[in-house]
């Protein structure tokens, strides 16, 4: 099975992406890069490129990695202390929901391997 149908699929990564959002929102070290962001769509388009980095159907149409957040390192600073918060989000969402430890460690892998791009080096 793919980890998307391991996770549990749509519903599942839903609702994880939500929780997510409301933990990021709340996380002073980088609710600032979300000030003016639109969440519902920012949720929508997290929903698909999670999904489909996890092995689930491709509906992503957003901008890759890099183009997305090139803005937040150039004018707001964007560094690996904020994205090591944001894998920590993520990371403490997933606990919540029961996720186990093994599936974690992959999910935790995946964002990983957007770091470089996130961080525009
Ligand atoms: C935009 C995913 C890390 C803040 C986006 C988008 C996606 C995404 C899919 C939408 C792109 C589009 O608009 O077409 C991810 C993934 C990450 C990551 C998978 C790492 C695992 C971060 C980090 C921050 C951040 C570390 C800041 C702490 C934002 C903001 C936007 C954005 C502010 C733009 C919202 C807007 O245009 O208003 N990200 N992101 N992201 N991300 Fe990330």
């Amino acid at each position: 099975a793919t980890l998307y149908e391991q996770l549990g699929g749509e519903a599942a990564v839903n609702a994880a992406v939500d929780i997510f959002y409301r933990k990021v929102l709340n996380d002073h070290r980088i609710n600032r890069f979300f000030d003016n962001t639109d969440m519902d769509k920012q949720a929508a388009k997290q929903k698909a490129f999670l999904t489909m980095a996890f092995g689930g159907p491709n509906n992503y149409s957003g901008a890759d990695m890099r183009r997305a957040h090139a803005h937040l390192v150039k004018n707001l600073g964007l560094d690996d202390s904020h994205f090591d918060a944001v894998v920590e989000n993520l990371a403490t969402t997933l606990q919540e929901l029961n996720v186990p430890d093994a599936l974690i460690q992959q999910v935790a892998a995946i964002a990983e391997s957007t770091r470089n791009d996130v961080l525009d080096r």
